[in-house]
């Protein structure tokens, strides 16, 4: 059993924005926040992962249970009980999340006894405080009216296939957007942000094709049906695709680049998440800014529709999860589930 703890970064990034106007801060917030809230439910570490992405130092507090053969293992291979703890600690948090940096601190308890590491007991509990190094990173976005694509992804290579397909319709989707905030006055940084986005998103489509190409598959061309493009619309739109799909594809990614096979696009991943984590920051701010725009019947509206995303989220990452074949680095469906839960919980708080 593992207790999250939001990190004093996000209470410090909260306290740092007392000041400004409650869009603003919903802006800023959100940028510690979602860098943050990846590295927490996921709890990835540096080697290997996204050199482009901003790390982040987490610290928490996990409890567990260690018994049976991995403690008889943690007991012989550990000199001193100070050792034993820290071991099982590593073991604990390493089984559900990454690398641990350090334990800070670690205790070790059983039941009616003042010696938990005596072989007379088959089960001990540990409390402990580790630190990691944690990364954060993402995936893509639709464009608005895309065509959904209904094709059955029955191997790695018509998944990267498809994957490419949605990385191209993300080109379209930045494209489209940088021109639409352009043309409503929108500041220039968010408009040059999100043509970089859409560079970005040509690279991973680029990537994820030659995979497709190597797996025997051709990339789906993308179509997309007119669609409306008031405020309201591409405000609703950015606060679901954006700022709940993309950032969690960051996760996703992440998980990718650090359990996918190495043949299979774990740098490749890695690279994506990088950049996705900046799109899912984008997202956000890109959220406070619509939102300035929108009376409160709107931005009650768009807020709706990002809580109901985010509600529907863990079902649609387990479908996910059981559509993707083994090799890809994507959680089992279970964890897709949960992570997807808690991604949720920590973005709606
Ligand atoms: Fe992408
Ligand atoms: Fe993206």
């Amino acid at each position: 059993m593992r207790h999250t703890r939001i990190r004093p970064l996000v209470i410090v990034g909260l306290a740092y924005c007392t000041t400004l106007d409650k869009h603003a801060m919903t802006r800023r917030s959100h940028r510690h926040r979602l860098s943050n809230v990846l590295s927490i439910v996921l709890g990835l570490v540096t080697t290997g992962c996204c050199i482009n992405a901003p790390t982040v130092e987490n610290e928490e507090v996990y409890d567990g249970i260690v018994a049976d053969d991995v403690l008889v293992e943690i007991r012989a291979g550990n000199p001193t009980d100070d050792e034993r703890c820290d071991a099982a600690c590593t073991e604990i948090v390493e089984r559900q999340e990454g690398v641990v940096d350090e334990v800070l601190s670690c205790s070790a308890m059983v039941e009616d006894s003042d010696l938990p590491w005596d072989p007379s007991h088959t089960q001990v509990e540990i409390t402990c405080i580790v630190q990691y190094t944690a990364q954060g990173f993402c995936t893509g976005r639709r464009p608005q009216g895309h065509r959904e694509l209904l094709a059955e992804v029955d191997g790695v290579g018509p998944w990267f296939a498809m994957h490419a397909h949605l990385e191209r319709a993300s080109v379209a989707a930045f494209a489209e957007l940088a021109t639409w905030l352009e043309g409503r006055g929108a500041p220039s940084d968010l408009v040059e942000r999100c043509r970089a986005a859409a560079s970005d998103e040509i690279v991973h489509a680029d990537l994820m094709a030659a995979f497709a190409r190597r797996g025997g598959a051709e990339v789906p061309m993308c179509e997309a049906e007119t669609a409306p493009d008031d405020v309201l619309t591409v405000a609703i739109h950015n606060a679901v695709e954006g700022c709940v799909h993309e950032s969690f594809a960051a996760i996703v990614a992440a998980h990718q680049a650090r359990h996918a096979a190495v043949e299979l696009g774990r740098d490749a991943f890695a690279q994506i998440a990088g950049d996705e984590l900046r799109h899912g920051e984008l997202a956000w701010e890109l959220h406070a800014w619509l939102l300035d725009q929108l009376d409160a019947d709107g931005r009650a509206l768009v807020e709706r529709a990002q809580a109901e995303a985010l509600m529907r989220l863990p079902e649609r990452a387990a479908a996910n999860a059981h559509a993707t074949p083994a090799g890809l680095g994507w959680p089992a469906p279970a964890r897709a589930s949960e992570m997807a839960r808690r991604f949720a919980t920590l973005m709606a708080a």
